[in-house]
């Protein structure tokens, strides 16, 4: 006998961890398929132990670096012990998936521990460790996100191929790593292991990094870090095979057409990652999928088969949590009957390299694209901003893009200190439809990285007051009023 539901989630990361619960909280019975592990590939192997290790190492490299200037001596050498940090960051890791499985069961949610496929479009069955159960529900949300590409002559193995996976499971720092790959994992991994003392190489086949990915001037300051911090980065370069050398490996890398070597320890593949709709029975059953392998949804995340939904990283770009749970919540409301559908006007993202990128709404080519043929755009280095510099972390600026005849906020790209927590501010403007006197006008507290924010609005206004600008008759410049007035 079929167990029954009126909302049934495949996958418990943020996409479906989050689905399940609104879902659980607007009265529906509803039940969640996990193969693995609770909160996904967010919190077990990507966003949450990344971020654990990310903050270890910049915390050593502050130690380092920064204390002694500031007159604080540490004797003797610090050392990392691998295996308690990598115990830690498991630690950090087990409390927010064993938090979500009390939040699931606290609202009523069935937890199901196995793999679920379709057998039709109303039935899945779920493989257990001990059965094989039979699901039907009035509706499915596919959650079941994504895994790392790999390419010809890179078998992932954790041991000498790594993904992110392994090499954050890491309990002894290796010499080398190369990276394959100078994208959001590259980087991010990349990082924090120099800091660690790993030498870092980056094999990337563009002439810049994070093409496509960041606004390129934030990406100048990250690039000219990675130097500083001892990363190399090859650039126009692809990864065609590897061998066995000595204790670790030899590269062959095509760099813009010619052949050179590269010996590591161990490699890292961070070429991208790939939708999981190859599995479920998901074709058979006959879910559309689009060229690029995402299941093709609608503005409601409905797929072709109108009781079944897909969210996350199996339903399209970007591959972000956040943007998971926002199209879980709105899923789940739209199986309760609300009418809802995706009507974000951005979605912010941070690469968590040194310093921090963030970003929110278009870049100045993706403006002028949309039709914005004149832009005002303000800049605000943190190296004028007094909570910056007592942090010692003066790196980098905050940009603001707006429209020039209507002022309306339209992009904002942060690099440096805590862009990751200033950038939601900006979130906020632009969905909002703020000017940029809006953001001016708003009082900002002292000392504080957001004022950053304050006085980029003002930069674009021509007014900020601690960056010299030319001298403006405030009387002439015919600024609308603020959005709300
Ligand atoms: P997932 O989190 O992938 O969850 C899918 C779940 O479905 C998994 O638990 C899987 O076991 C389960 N599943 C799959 N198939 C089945 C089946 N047949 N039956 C039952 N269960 C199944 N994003 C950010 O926004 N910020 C970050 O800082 C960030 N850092 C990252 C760092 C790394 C190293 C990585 C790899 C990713 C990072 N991401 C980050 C991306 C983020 O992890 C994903 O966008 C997010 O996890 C997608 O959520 P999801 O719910 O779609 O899928
Ligand atoms: P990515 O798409 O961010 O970067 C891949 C990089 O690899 C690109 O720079 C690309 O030019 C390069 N590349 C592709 N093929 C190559 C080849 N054969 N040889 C050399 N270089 C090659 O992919 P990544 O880093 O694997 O991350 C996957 C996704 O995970 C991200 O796009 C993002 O959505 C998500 N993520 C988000 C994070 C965050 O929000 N902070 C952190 C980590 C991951």
């Amino acid at each position: 006998m079929a167990q029954k539901f009126d909302v049934t989630v495949i996958g418990a990361g943020p996409g479906g961890y989050v689905a399940a619960i609104r879902a659980a909280q607007l009265g529906l019975s509803t039940c969640i398929i996990e193969r693995e592990y609770m909160g996904g590939v967010c919190l077990n192997v990507g966003c949450i132990p990344s971020k654990a290790m990310i903050s270890a190492a910049n915390f050593l490299h502050r130690i380092q670096h920064d204390a002694p200037e500031m007159g604080i001596n540490i004797k003797g050498d610090v050392k990392v012990d691998m295996k308690k940090l990598v115990s830690w960051k498991q630690s950090v890791c087990d409390r927010m998936a064993g938090g979500v499985e009390q939040l699931l069961k606290g609202n009523s949610v069935t937890v199901m521990r196995g793999e679920a496929s379709f057998k039709s479009s109303t039935e899945l069955s779920v493989k257990t460790k001990t059965s094989t159960e039979a699901v039907q529900s009035k509706y499915f949300i596919l959650a079941n996100g994504s895994r790392p590409i790999e390419i010809p002559g890179f078998a992932i193995d954790e041991k000498t191929v790594m993904s992110s996976t392994g090499a954050l499971a890491m309990t002894e720092i290796p010499k080398e790593v190369a990276i394959i790959g100078g994208g959001y994992i590259g980087l991010e991994i990349g990082s924090y292991l120099s800091k660690l003392g790993v030498k870092v190489t980056v094999v990337e086949a563009n002439k810049n990094l994070l093409v496509g990915l960041a606004d390129p001037d934030c990406v100048q300051v990250v690039a000219r870090k990675l130097k500083k911090n001892g990363v190399e980065v090859m650039f126009e370069a692809k990864a065609k095979s590897f061998k066995k050398s000595g204790d670790g490996v030899e590269l062959t890398i095509d760099r813009n057409g010619k052949e050179e070597k590269l010996k590591a320890d161990k490699i890292l593949l961070t070429v991208g990652r790939r939708p999981n709709s190859d599995q479920m029975n998901i074709k058979q059953i006959g879910l559309v999928l689009d060229e690029r392998g995402f299941v093709k949804t609608n503005a409601q995340r409905k797929t072709n088969f109108a009781n079944i939904f897909a969210i996350g990283d199996v339903a399209g770009q970007p591959m972000l949590a956040h943007k998971a749970s926002y199209e879980g919540v709105m899923v789940a409301e739209i199986c309760a009957g609300h009418n809802r559908a995706y009507d974000a006007k951005t979605v912010p993202a941070v690469i968590f390299v040194d310093p921090e990128i963030a970003s929110a709404g278009m870049t100045e080519e993706e403006c002028k694209a949309a039709g914005h043929t004149e832009l005002k755009i303000g800049k605000f280095p943190f190296a004028a901003n007094g909570k910056a510099v007592s942090l010692m972390e003066t790196d980098g600026f905050v940009k603001i893009i707006a429209d020039a005849k209507t002022h309306i906020v339209l992009g904002v790209h942060i690099v440096g200190p805590e862009a990751s927590n200033l950038i939601s501010e900006a979130a906020l403007a632009i969905e909002m439809g703020a000017r940029l006197e809006d953001i001016a006008l708003t009082i900002h507290p002292h000392p504080t990285l957001g004022e950053t924010m304050m006085e980029a609005a003002e930069a674009s206004l021509g007014h900020a007051i601690h960056i010299i600008q030319k001298p403006l008759n405030l009387k002439k410049e015919s600024a609308p009023a603020r959005a709300h007035a």
